[in-house]
């Protein structure tokens, strides 16, 4: 017999489309990732990343208030050190007057109400461009975990409401909550990058906060001792639970578009808030295809946005926010 229900019922027209759409946008969606650079009057468009900049703090103050006043909340802090500052000891990262510190409080005084998450990770802080401390050819996980408390605790001192270790050393959530606790920021949250995958996607990313692993005698030039195989599943669950058990209120999948499976997968086991980041390559790809006008970039931006909340998502991290929204308001 022809078929009872006929499925394209429900896609006659916008109207009943849109009735039953069960994947919506909006700019509740988003936390907007920010660069920031020394000096003054600079606003530099990123190499890789066309239509995104590095902004000094003076120039804050317009984007901020251009974010807020499209409904967009949360930023999460990214800062480029000057060479000269970079050491092995994470030394810059613990100054209590560093860019990081001084562009938390320059967002606070602009905006109070702005949400502000911090990455809390060495690399931009690294001679070595690696998120931890070098002993004897070895990125030494506890070494490194002591630091990030101590980061932590500063980037919380002067105002942020989140921290968002994006390490990837064991047992960090844990000794960064005691931290907090200890000095009674009990209010602050982490936004941990729990399932964080060794990936070539974070190339514009490293050339915009000149980042990228350098080699040096004995240690890979790679991220993958510590950053996750991306042929693996399984341990993206177990690195997620345990970050919850050490106290993340939030947990979060990288990249994106790529890992929607795992985000899937998170999503049927855990039961706190889901972040994924579209990273800096995914960013990218579709800029560069758009320009060479090879793809639709509005039309692929909301598939590629819609298809990472419908995977599971309950925030995401994305260099496409505000042209998302500016484009949501237009509609
Ligand atoms: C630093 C950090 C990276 C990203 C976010 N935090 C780079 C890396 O781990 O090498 C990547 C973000 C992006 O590519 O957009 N630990």
């Amino acid at each position: 017999m022809f078929p009872l229900r006929r499925n394209r019922r429900l896609r006659t027209n916008e109207a009943i489309r849109e009735l039953v759409r069960e994947t919506v946008i909006s700019p509740n969606d988003f936390i907007v990732p920010i660069f920031i650079v020394e000096g003054k009057g600079i606003k530099e468009e990123i190499d890789s990343m066309p239509n995104y900049y590095r902004f000094s703090l003076d120039l804050l103050e317009t984007e901020i208030k251009s974010l807020w006043k499209l409904g967009l909340k949360s930023v999460l802090l990214f800062v480029k050190v000057p060479d000269h500052l970079k050491d092995n000891k994470g030394t810059e990262a613990l100054n209590s007057d560093g860019l990081m510190q001084r562009a938390i409080k320059t967002v606070k005084n602009i905006c109070p109400d702005m949400l502000v998450m911090t990455d809390v990770a060495l690399d931009p802080y690294s001679s070595y461009g690696h998120d931890g401390i070098i002993e004897k050819g070895k990125i030494e996980n506890d070494v490194t975990v002591k630091i990030l408390a101590e980061m932590s605790i500063s980037h919380a001192s002067a105002g942020a409401n989140f921290v968002a270790p994006s390490d990837m050393m064991d047992g960090r959530i844990l000794a960064i909550r005691k931290a907090l606790d200890h000095h009674h920021l009990i209010d602050t949250g982490i936004m941990s990058y729990s399932a964080k995958y060794a990936s070539a996607f974070y190339g514009p990313f490293r050339d915009a906060l000149d980042s990228a692993p350098t080699a040096i005698k004995n240690v890979p030039k790679d991220k993958n001792t510590y950053q996750m195989d991306f042929a693996n599943s399984k341990e993206a669950i177990r690195e997620t639970i345990m970050d919850i058990n050490e106290g993340a209120d939030i947990v979060m999948v990288k990249p994106g578009l790529a890992y929607l499976d795992i985000v899937n997968n998170i999503k049927n086991n855990v039961n706190v808030p889901i972040a994924v980041y579209q990273v800096s390559g995914e960013y990218a790809m579709l800029k560069a295809a758009a320009e060479k006008g090879w793809l639709d970039h509005d039309a692929v931006m909301m598939e590629q946005i819609t298809a990472i909340k419908r995977a599971g998502a309950n925030l995401i991290a994305s260099y496409f926010a505000k042209e998302v929204v500016i484009l949501l308001n237009n509609d």
